[in-house]
């Protein structure tokens, strides 16, 4: 009987003394237990079709009445979509005649003919390149050219982008047709018809029958702050990892998703689409992100899953407050990038919304979700993640821009709570495919020899912290960081201090080259609140108390509105090109002096340029 009792209050005593050490005990075991369960998912729906049309097809089965998309008031079930999708992948491969194997370059914004073309092309083994719908005439060739597409499928509003370029393109052997009704024209060919006529059903498995999930699914093109766009290669298994994400962040079955972020990007495609249909959940697709639509939609379709990227959550905190701010069912948001005073006042604003923070990049090996809820963090350790794919953070040296090695040649891993280079070690679970035709960029994010001789990590150009509870902290992306009189200047405190100023409304903050100065100084993009000047004195009096002289930014820049990239995170490379001449440069202007900020001019400019005055 003892030996019973003693063994019982073990078994309670246990988790009581785990929880102790670890407030997020339980939360953690939730997680692993989850995680766990997605893992078998997985492989049944690998099972199923051994790549990412293995969660589709399961839920085509289980609900093909559901809804799967909605797009402007015309709705989807996953059973017409799978149908749509059959169509399409006929005549592509009667028609167009791709087969396995081929790549195929979809140009198109986010509509749902895009969706049924991803689907029919991954039904047909072909590997669709997902070109930015933004990009033209060299950027358009250059993205053809390195996925090697020669077939390219486009929707009818982007084809005078396609014709611009069509002299090219038929010189690189490249054949054009559009998705849906439209006149033909000059060697581009629609396709519209045909879809319409084929038949829906399934076409032969057959036809995919080399394809594994360790084949190629896709081409998407990463926007680097630098250079063209590098195609990164993503595979199946990767596609179905990642859309485990929704899985992971506790979306369930019942849930509906507001979908607006580009569809040729990692986040609206893997996160959104894949982790959608993973869960078997209806989305509601837009074309594109609208503040004034934003709770409409919300509204309107019983939106119950958001997902934001970059400045988008700022975007809806910056609109006008209305007494339906909290009038929506919306329980959760996923993303990342969020600021952690955004995230407060989001909260705060539109009501008790999860809001769950992944970290990972579209080829990188390595991610986290924040699923504690942990206000700032972009994710927590988990021991289960650690042990399957392992990873570090070590010492970087800004400066030299190259990790710190110790006198055996070998990386050095920061302490709990510093800042490091988070590094993924690359391996069969966690493989990284590099670029496509791009060898130099793809050797360039292998980092060797880094914990032993001969092991191989990602390089991910993020530098983390993580605490002692496990939370993992955005610290700031290399380049994200000047130098400037020998100290590094992290760009988003900068930004962060600007903000506190009442006239500035956004902030972007880079490093600008002088003549004859060693490394960059700092400048500040600025847009002010509606009806309000720049006020030079407050924000001198701000920088002054609040930044050391090096971080200060040296040069003002106002503008009518900040660019950002298709991921609405900050351009940065245009402004540090355009520098701080008032020659080229039409905003207005400023320079801070002994005195404090006072309008830029001709003269200040010369003075500088030419070393009669010393910054
Ligand atoms: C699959 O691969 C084999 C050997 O590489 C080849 O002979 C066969 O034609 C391929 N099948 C298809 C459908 O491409
Ligand atoms: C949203 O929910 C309400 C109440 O639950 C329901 O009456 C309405 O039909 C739903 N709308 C949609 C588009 O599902
Ligand atoms: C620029 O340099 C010239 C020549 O040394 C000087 O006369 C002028 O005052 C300077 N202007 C400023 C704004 O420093």
């Amino acid at each position: 009987m003892w030996v019973i009792f003693s063994i019982l209050a073990g078994l309670v005593l246990v988790p009581l003394f785990l929880y102790l050490g670890n407030p997020y005990f339980f939360k953690d075991l939730d997680y692993a237990v989850r995680a766990i369960r997605c893992g078998v998912g997985l492989q049944r729906k690998q099972k199923r079709c051994p790549s990412f049309l293995g969660g589709f097809l399961e839920k085509v089965d289980l609900h093909p009445q559901k809804a799967f998309v909605v797009f402007e008031d015309t709705s989807y079930s996953y059973g017409q979509a799978d149908g749509l999708s059959n169509r399409v992948a006929r005549v592509l491969s009667t028609h167009v005649q791709v087969k396995e194997g081929d790549t195929v370059a979809v140009f198109s914004g986010n509509e749902p003919v895009y969706i049924w073309t991803c689907l029919a092309l991954a039904k047909l083994g072909c590997t669709a390149s997902l070109l930015n719908s933004n990009i033209r005439s060299k950027s358009l060739l250059h993205c053809l050219s390195c996925c090697g597409a020669k077939v390219l499928l486009v929707a009818p509003d982007l084809r005078a982008a396609v014709e611009e370029v069509m002299p090219a393109l038929l010189q690189q052997g490249v054949r054009v047709f559009v998705l849906s009704d439209d006149c033909a024209s000059e060697g581009i060919e629609s396709l519209g018809e045909k879809i319409q006529q084929a038949s829906d059903q399934p076409v032969s498995p057959q036809l995919r029958a080399n394809t594994t999930i360790k084949s190629p699914a896709l081409y998407i093109y990463t926007s680097g702050t630098t250079g063209l766009p590098k195609a990164a290669l993503v595979t199946h298994e990767r596609l179905l990892q990642a859309s485990m994400m929704y899985g992971l962040c506790n979306v369930r079955a019942d849930d509906v998703l507001y979908l607006y972020l580009p569809l040729y990007h990692a986040s609206g495609f893997f996160m959104g689409l894949c982790g959608a249909m993973d869960t078997g959940i209806t989305v509601i697709l837009r074309r594109k992100f609208s503040t004034s639509q934003f709770w409409n939609d919300c509204r309107k379709h019983n939106v119950t899953v958001i997902q934001y990227i970059g400045e988008i959550m700022r975007y809806l905190c910056n609109t006008p407050k209305t007494p339906s701010d909290r009038d929506h069912k919306v329980r959760m948001a996923i993303g990342n990038g969020i600021r952690a005073d955004t995230w407060a006042e989001f909260v705060q604003r539109f009501g008790d919304i999860h809001i769950c923070e992944c970290y990972g990049a579209t080829e990188g090996n390595v991610g986290f979700i924040n699923y504690i809820g942990k206000v700032g963090a972009i994710g927590k350790e988990n021991f289960l993640q650690r042990m399957m794919t392992p990873y570090a953070l070590i010492k970087y040296d800004t400066e030299k821009e190259e990790p710190i090695r110790d006198s055996h040649g070998f990386c050095i891993e920061v302490p709990k709570g510093q800042t490091g280079l988070l590094v993924g070690k690359i391996s069969g679970r966690a493989p990284f495919r590099g670029y496509a035709n791009n060898k130099q960029q793809t050797e360039r994010k292998k980092l060797k020899d880094v914990l032993v001789k001969g092991d191989v990590y990602f390089n991910t150009g993020d530098l983390l912290k993580i605490d002692q509870h496990g939370f993992v902290y955005f610290q700031d992306r290399i380049g994200d960081t000047f130098r400037w009189k020998g100290e590094n200047v992290a760009t988003t405190e900068v930004a962060d201090h600007l903000l506190m100023v009442d006239c500035i409304e956004e902030a972007n903050v880079y490093g600008v080259k002088v003549p004859g100065h060693e490394g960059r100084i700092g400048m500040a993009a600025l847009t002010l609140k509606e009806g309000m000047d720049f006020d030079s004195s407050s924000t001198y009096q701000h920088v002054k108390s609040y930044l050391p002289a090096y971080a200060r930014p040296q040069f003002i820049r106002i503008q009518e509105a900040l660019v950002v990239t298709g991921t609405f995170k900050l351009m940065k490379s245009a402004l540090v090109e355009e520098g701080f001449n008032p020659g080229i440069i039409s905003d207005p202007l400023y320079y801070l002096s002994s005195q404090g900020y006072v309008p830029m001019t001709h003269d200040i400019f010369n003075n500088i340029t030419e070393g009669r005055i010393r910054l």
